[in-house]
């Protein structure tokens, strides 16, 4: 079974952000882009995305005229729009005169118009603004047969601080609370330092001005920041959804952005998408592949179907520290890397470079010099001759039997623990490590969100799970009592929704008894320090930032410590409960652990990779529509690597030979079907 983004148009999308409205002036520029748009095999184009200001250049009075030509232009020259809605750049004009819709700093101070994607989210003005422009971009261009997807805003990012905010947050707690302010200050122990709240008047957002200290309050802000900014969305949405229900919706998502529970967006989004920045060839080595993968695996696993990737850059980038160059091959790779782990899109930040401004310099398929003759180009016009190729592999998606679990509110509650390592707890660093073992053997991982079901699933991983509620806490019982595998760290079950400790002892509750332990004190060591534990075999490996001291109560004990006062303790137990295992790691390992035991446990479960033996900077993925198997070897390494045996017979979907055994150029890429 396929599922397209858009069943009208059955193929890989490859194109990315256009922003014709910046030469406007220029239409010769208009035609030149047509030109080389087909040139270069693109067949999309996301437009709109900055255009308010043009499109409404004063209140209520709207002129399409631009979009009207730029859409059909494409289309006549065979592409596709994905079409975006404005509000991530609003005109001077509605800011002038309308100053609540401009954002409030942490410090009360209300911003000027300043940058971009600076609305407050609660402000009515706003949302009725962007509602009337939407619902004419909907009606105007809904059912135009280039327009395949709703782009919706650009990267949702950033908090509010306005009087509108700050009442918006006390409406959201006296939901929360249902009105009973005991009930707040019970969960924000807030007796501690007499911060006793008296009703929900008094409640303010934290900020350095304010109740900082009050860590129940901080995780509640986080989390109505992204109840509110979800709220938005399905606010500028709804013209959307009511006048084309058929069109799918996204919002371009940002890698590991720290400031939303992206988890949150499940519902609020039809297709997911997300804007993909590594720092390709940085000295951290296929650390920044492997993070890339993980991410295409979280958002491709949020709606469990083909993902699209919004944005990635043509080149290089212009606002990290280092632009360093993507090597030759490199931009294909990542792009193929996307389609490898289920996005049916290849799109780039940007189709053309700006003239002026800020993003002069970031990486662009048409460069300043304004033709095809630019490496970067030649790649992406590359790029779009394989995936044409392979269009019969949209619409397909990953079967994975392993999950990661990566949970937002987690990341905020450990952050805020003022404990173990004060700062830089790696808490997404220590996530990623963890898909390192399964990844770089080409094993399927669904990177998931604590709303999944995880019994879909033969192993569950979860890193540093420090904040569990009942229901998790449940979920993981009854999940290991059916049959799974469950692999915890360091740090599970420590304190509950409100950040409150847990009391009887780590990990909360009933998780004692389905790991069958429990931790009385964590060990933090310095950053050069190594700590040693040894595997029941005899073989030592090195522990590094955290070691806990665990009691066992009926775990089966695999290794224990080797150095430190805590000699002989258990450091990696198993534990039979109900039918299924938990496992449980009580430190932190520099890497070469957690290959070794994974390996052990996916041959006790029977995962397998894609294919059956990877050499060390090679990896590979499949996709599948049930009957075709579609296999991907991708070289993250400078260097050739020769006789990679499949374990199968594929067919190469570029040359139509068929192979038992591949060789793979560096930075390059094999793409097979059996
Ligand atoms: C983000 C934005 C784009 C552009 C790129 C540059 O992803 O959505 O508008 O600024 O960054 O990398
Ligand atoms: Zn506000």
């Amino acid at each position: 079974m396929k599922k397209y983004i858009n069943e009208k148009f059955p193929y890989f999308l490859h194109g990315g952000d256009y922003n014709p409205e910046q030469w406007i002036d220029v239409k010769e520029v208009w035609d030149e882009d047509m030109r080389l748009m087909r040139e270069a095999n693109c067949n999309e184009m996301t437009v709109g995305i900055f255009s308010w200001a043009v499109l409404e250049p004063e209140e209520g009075r709207y002129d399409f005229s631009f979009l009207d030509e730029v859409i059909d232009k494409i289309y006549q020259n065979g592409g596709r729009v994905v079409l975006a809605t404005p509000s991530g750049s609003r005109p001077r004009w509605l800011a002038q005169k309308y100053p609540e819709v401009l954002r409030v700093s942490d410090s009360r101070e209300r911003f000027g118009f300043s940058g971009r994607h600076n609305h407050c989210p609660t402000s009515p003005i706003y949302r009725e603004k962007v509602q009337k422009i939407n619902a004419l971009l909907a009606e105007r261009y809904g059912k135009h047969p280039a327009v395949v997807a709703w782009h919706v805003s650009n990267e949702y990012s950033g908090e509010c601080f306005c009087p509108l905010c700050q009442e918006a947050f006390r409406a959201y707690l006296r939901e929360r609370y249902n009105g009973d302010i005991q009930a707040l200050n019970k969960a924000y122990w807030s007796t501690f330092w007499s911060h006793n709240y008296d009703n929900f008047e008094q409640i303010e957002a934290p900020t350095p001005l304010t109740d900082e200290s009050v860590l129940g309050l901080r995780l509640d802000w986080k989390r109505f920041v992204t109840a509110q900014t979800v709220d938005f969305m399905r606010s500028e949405s709804e013209p959307l959804r009511r006048i084309t229900p058929e069109m799918p919706v996204t919002t371009n998502m940002m890698t590991a952005f720290y400031g939303l529970d992206y988890n949150k967006f499940e519902d609020v989004l039809d297709v997911a998408s997300w804007d993909n920045y590594p720092d390709w060839h940085s000295p951290r080595g296929d650390y920044e592949a492997c993070r890339s993968a993980f991410w295409h695996d979280y958002f491709r696993a949020l709606k469990g179907r083909a993902h699209m990737m919004m944005e990635s850059a043509p080149g290089l980038t212009n606002w990290k520290s280092y632009n360093k160059l993507k090597r030759p091959g490199m931009d294909t790779l990542a792009a193929l890397q996307a389609i490898a782990h289920g996005s049916d899109t290849v799109q780039y930040f940007q189709w053309r470079k700006s003239r002026g401004s800020v993003e002069k310099f970031h990486g662009a398929v048409v460069d300043h010099v304004g033709t095809n003759q630019t490496r970067v180009f030649g790649e992406i016009k590359r790029t779009g001759e394989i995936l044409k190729k392979i269009d019969e592999a949209a619409g397909t998606t990953v079967k994975a039997r392993v999950a990661i679990l990566f949970d937002w509110e987690n990341w905020w509650a450990l952050d805020n623990c003022q404990g173990f390592q004060l700062k830089d707890k790696k808490y997404e660093e220590t996530c990623v490590e963890y898909y390192k073992p399964f990844w770089r053997r080409g094993v399927a991982v669904d990177v998931i969100g604590p709303q999944k079901d995880f019994s879909a699933y033969d192993l569950v991983i979860a890193p540093m799970l420090y904040m569990t509620d009942r229901a998790m806490i449940q979920k993981i019982a009854s999940y290991v009592e059916q049959g799974g595998t469950f692999y915890a760290t360091y740090m599970l079950g420590m304190v509950n929704e409100s950040d409150l400790c847990y009391l009887g002892g780590f990990p909360a509750a009933e998780l004692k008894e389905v790991f069958g332990l429990w931790n009385e004190e964590i060990d933090s060591l310095y950053p050069e320090e190594r700590g040693e534990i040894t595997l029941n075999g005899g073989t030592r490996y090195a522990t590094k930032d955290y070691a806990e001291v665990l009691h066992e109560r009926g775990a089966k004990v695999l290794a224990r410590y080797s150095k430190e006062f805590y000699n002989g303790t258990p450091a990696y137990t198993v534990n039979k409960y109900g039918k299924g295992k938990a496992y449980y790691q009580a430190f932190r390992d520099t890497g070469e652990f957690k290959d070794c035991v994974f390996f052990t446990i996916m041959k006790e479960l029977g995962i397998e990779g894609a294919v059956p033996e990877l050499p060390a900077g090679v990896t590979a993925h499949t996709r599948t529509d049930g009957d075709t198997v579609y296999l991907f070897i991708e070289n993250y390494s400078a260097e050739r690597k020769e006789n990679i045996a499949l374990g199968n017979e594929y067919e190469d979907m570029l040359t139509g030979e068929k192979v038992l055994t591949v060789g793979v150029d560096g930075y390059g890429m094999r793409i097979l079907k059996r």
